[in-house]
């Protein structure tokens, strides 16, 4: 990796405002392992704007893993491809309003975040993640997987 596309994130991550409530990584409710892991993501081209269907849903790979990108009028949404049931494609499920159907069993999920429809105080639930239209681009920020070691960065 060139230093050039290393400054480029450096450069946003700088911009970005300072969490919520304080210095304290704690209070955000993220190990600091954690929150650094989603701080230093970025957002990754999946499509251009108008390639995603009004009400259909697409699959990509993102930051190593399969996440579904749906279309409901001008909004765009992304949670994880896998169904948590029994792990098939949610991006090629039926989708009705913010609902989108597993092609499987049909369990059912907001696409907005991830909710399991079907039994909403369930703990079953798909990851959802950030969405956002740059230069007509749909773009999804993935957390990078956590690193091995749980220490945070230098206090
Ligand atoms: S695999 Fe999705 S409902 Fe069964």
């Amino acid at each position: 990796m060139s230093n050039l596309t290393r400054i480029t994130p450096l450069r946003k991550i700088a911009s970005r405002p300072l969490p919520a409530g304080g210095r304290s990584l704690r209070i955000q409710g993220l190990s600091p392992a954690t929150y650094w892991s989603v701080l230093l993501s970025e957002f990754r081209t999946v499509a251009d704007v108008g390639e995603i269907p009004d009400g259909e849903g697409r699959s990509y790979a993102v930051n190593g893993r399969m996440v579904a990108v749906f279309r409901v009028g001008e909004e765009y949404h992304a949670i994880s491809d896998a169904c948590p049931h029994m792990g098939a494609s949610l991006g090629a499920g039926a989708v009705e309003g913010h609902a989108v159907s597993c092609p499987w069993h049909c369990w059912r999920f907001d696409v907005r975040n991830g909710a399991w429809l079907d039994a909403p105080n369930s703990k079953v639930k798909c990851d959802s993640f950030e969405v956002r239209i740059a230069d007509d681009e749909i773009q999804v920020c993935v957390p990078d997987p956590l690193p091995r070691s749980t220490a945070g960065p230098p206090h």
